[in-house]
């Protein structure tokens, strides 16, 4: 399944999507932190991937392969890279879905040379020849080419160079158990707190000449969505706007209304966020209601409600999944300065006892 967002070009709605979007790849890499130092936040993965790392050099040894969980915008790629460039290694760069075919896999990990990262991006996404090739290739350093077609087809063995393999996917629970185990330590990625977005975005304006008092620099960071890319790129919008409108002065009233502009309220929701608590509240009473008369109200896809909105939407306290359908938190109607109705309250049980 495709990616929802793919086809549409950024807009105002978008600024808060995890997601790389066109225009943010040649930014990102100027802002990328490059050693484990500069990488803010992640404490627990940090002290983790140094033991991994500390431990590989002691022995002189390759590091045991390496998966980082979690959702987009939090790091992973950074960490990948970090992680080669602490080894003082070469990086590989490649996706699970570019890895179509076995044969593109065994070109890349025949070419490697000893002590090499394979970092494979979106890793749930491999196809299953590739995958069951990697399985090998992880565990001996091995793979088995196959040469011929038909019944005359025979494999031959082909030894490759010790490399450590850094996996990188948003949907740990899609890998298969076979591939899961052959990683050696996994790193779950957590959203950032305020205060790590705040030391983010602090370091980026400091990178891109901005000057930005503290202060401004906390709005957008509590903005964020507890995700660095989130917090860069309105970084970039409120840079935008005080070039345009107040002679480059990014001050915490300047940082405000740019971010009123793109419709980015103080919790970080943005209009389709509030237009699915609204129709929630509003035209459903607060729910239970299923996920695709929801959709259809805000005139959305449901993939894009579900994957979008309802993650952020339900890690702020104010939309419950439940098996009748979705339910509007008391949270959400305060937070849209609604009187909740007497009859229609959410109950504070998430599990209907009769579904
Ligand atoms: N811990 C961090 N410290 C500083 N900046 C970060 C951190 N994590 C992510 N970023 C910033 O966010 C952007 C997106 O990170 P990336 O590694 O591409 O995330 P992912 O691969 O998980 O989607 C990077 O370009 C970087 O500028
Ligand atoms: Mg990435």
């Amino acid at each position: 399944m495709g990616d929802p967002r793919a086809d549409q070009v950024a807009g105002a709605e978008d600024q808060l999507d995890p997601a790389l979007l066109p225009g943010d790849a040649e930014v990102e890499a100027s802002l990328r932190p490059r050693t484990l130092s500069e990488f803010v936040g992640q404490v627990r993965v940090r002290e983790q991937l140094e033991l991994v790392l500390s431990a590989a050099k002691l022995r002189s040894a390759v590091p045991d392969h390496i998966l980082l969980a979690g959702p987009p915008g939090l790091g992973k790629t950074s960490l990948a890279m970090i992680i080669a460039a602490e080894l003082g290694a070469a990086i590989r760069l490649t996706s699970g879905p570019a890895l179509e075919r076995a044969g593109d896999l065994a070109a890349m990990l025949s070419n490697l040379v000893e002590g090499d990262v394979l970092f494979i991006d979106e890793i749930h996404r491999i196809a299953r020849p590739a995958e069951e090739m990697l399985y090998l290739a992880m565990e001996d350093f091995r793979v088995d080419v196959m040469v011929g077609k038909g019944p005359g087809a025979t494999s031959i063995p082909l030894d490759i160079a010790p490399f450590t393999l850094v996996g990188a996917t948003t949907r740990s629970g899609q890998l298969t158990s076979p591939l899961r185990d052959r990683f050696g330590f996994t790193a779950h990625m957590e959203f950032y707190t305020p205060e790590e977005l705040l030391r983010v975005i602090s370091r980026s304006a400091g990178i891109l000449g901005m000057g930005l008092p503290k202060d401004a620099a906390a709005e957008i960071a509590k903005r964020s969505r507890g995700t660095p890319r989130i917090a860069n790129r309105l970084l970039r919008r409120v840079r935008d706007f005080a070039q345009v409108r107040a002679d480059g002065v990014a001050d915490l009233a300047v940082a405000r209304a740019a971010l009123k502009v793109y419709d980015v309220d103080e919790l970080g929701l943005d209009r389709l966020d509030r237009a699915v608590l609204t129709a929630l509240c509003q035209s459903f009473g607060g729910g239970p209601v299923g996920l695709t008369t929801l959709a259809v109200a805000v005139g959305e896809e449901p993939t894009t409600v579900e994957e979008v909105c309802e993650p952020f939407l339900v890690r702020l306290g104010m939309l419950a999944r439940t098996p009748r359908g979705r339910i509007a938190t008391p949270l959400a109607w305060s937070h849209l300065g609604l009187e909740q109705r007497p009859g229609t309250a959410f109950t504070g049980t998430l599990f209907d006892e009769d579904a």
